[in-house]
């Protein structure tokens, strides 16, 4: 699991242990910290197998699959790894070129090497920017790129396509998630926003928290009922399970490459995430309505049918569940 140590990646990291996995992370640590092993542990009663690799490294990787395929047969290979910041890849765009394509492209190169076909890859429903029509399904056309950070997502699933259809055995599941939030119910991992959160939940969490200034709400004259943009927010614990269940339906194909959209199929406004936020948890989230943020798209939310159809697989948790847990592990930061 490249990314292993990441948000998703740890509540993976956890979820396919349960079912019987060993997973492995490969993490450089650059946006993840390694207390997040602990937070694991505590939840698993066993340390999860971690190397420290740098997935930009040709030379890393192979010494990592050098290693592992010594002792075990590889399943898969799970992508996270990858910078995620639209706003500082508009600033940066060759630091997230160079990481999100060059891993993608040098995890390929070593995947094809040891002769691993199955690979489950961390996609995004920026790709399709604002369809057309919602709810979304994977034969929306993919839109022209807001972000830097949005086009490494669709130049890496070109990649992927590419190699697929070449002469190296390749299997994969591109996975479109919608927006992740939440964490673990045991409060022992979740979201490590490092430095200023950009993400409406990290924000609003340490918002609530006295942590930071208000949240601003970024505007409330789009058209949709209440004014603010419309999301679709999943619980990064039904996304973990999806990769389970991703990892299983490789297992029985042989040449896959094919997208499907991880999210609720339901979409809520902001005002509806903060409103839910005060009623589950009992407080006030300090909010102003601000300015609308550049790039914002009015609305999306997804048909996950595919992918429940393929994976027998469909989130078990509500939003109110998510925003519970995503507050509890917020006060679990702080004590
Ligand atoms: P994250 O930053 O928490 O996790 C990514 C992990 O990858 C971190 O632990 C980081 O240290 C590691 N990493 C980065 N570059 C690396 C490299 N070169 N070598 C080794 N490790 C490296 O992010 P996340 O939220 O867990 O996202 C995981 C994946 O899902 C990313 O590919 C992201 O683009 C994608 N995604 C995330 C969201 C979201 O809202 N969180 C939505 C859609 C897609
Ligand atoms: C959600 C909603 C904001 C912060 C991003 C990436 C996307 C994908 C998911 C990776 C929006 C509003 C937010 C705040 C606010 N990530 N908001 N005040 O923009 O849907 O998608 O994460 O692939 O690529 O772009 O998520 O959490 O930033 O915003 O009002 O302080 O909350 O306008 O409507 P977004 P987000």
């Amino acid at each position: 699991m490249t990314g292993g140590a990441g948000y998703i990646g740890s509540h993976t990291v956890v979820e396919l242990s349960l079912a019987g996995f060993h997973p492995i992370i490969l993490d450089d640590f650059s946006n993840s910290n390694r207390s997040v092993l602990d937070g694991i542990e505590r939840i698993l009663g066993t340390r999860p197998e971690t190397m420290e690799v740098d997935c930009r490294s040709h030379k890393a990787l192979s010494a990592a699959f050098q290693s592992i395929t010594a002792r075990h047969a590889i399943s898969g290979v799970i992508h996270f790894a990858a910078y995620k910041a639209v706003g500082e890849s508009t600033k940066h765009p060759l630091k997230y070129y160079t990481n999100n394509v060059g891993s993608t492209s040098e995890l390929l190169q070593t995947m094809g090497e040891f002769e691993v076909a199955n690979l489950v890859f961390s996609s995004s429903c920026t790709v399709y920017g604002q369809p057309d029509s919602i709810p979304v399904d994977e034969k929306a056309p993919i839109s022209v790129a807001e972000s830097p950070y949005g086009y490494t997502k669709q130049v890496c699933e070109r990649i992927i396509r590419d190699v697929h259809a070449s002469n190296q055995p390749l299997n994969t599941a591109l996975l479109r998630y919608f927006n992740p939030i939440g964490a673990h119910p045991s409060s022992h991992i979740g979201e490590l926003p490092l430095g200023h959160p950009n993400n409406l939940i990290p924000f609003l969490t340490q918002a609530t928290a006295g942590l930071r200034d208000p949240l601003t709400v970024f505007g409330d004259d789009y058209p949709t009922e209440d004014g603010t943009c419309i999301r679709d927010y999943i619980h990064v614990v039904d996304l973990a399970k999806a990769h389970v269940a991703a990892l299983n339906w490789l297992a029985s194909r042989s040449e896959a490459c094919e997208a499907f959209n991880l999210g609720t199929g339901q979409g809520n406004s902001v005002l509806e995430v903060i409103h839910s936020f005060e009623r589950v948890n009992g407080v006030e989230v300090p909010h102003r309505i601000g300015p609308r943020r550049d790039g914002d798209i009015t609305a999306i939310f997804a048909d996950p049918a595919k992918a429940g159809t393929a994976f027998d697989w469909s989130c078990e948790k509500s939003l109110d569940d998510a925003l519970r847990d995503a507050w509890n592990w917020q006060r679990a930061l702080q004590s």
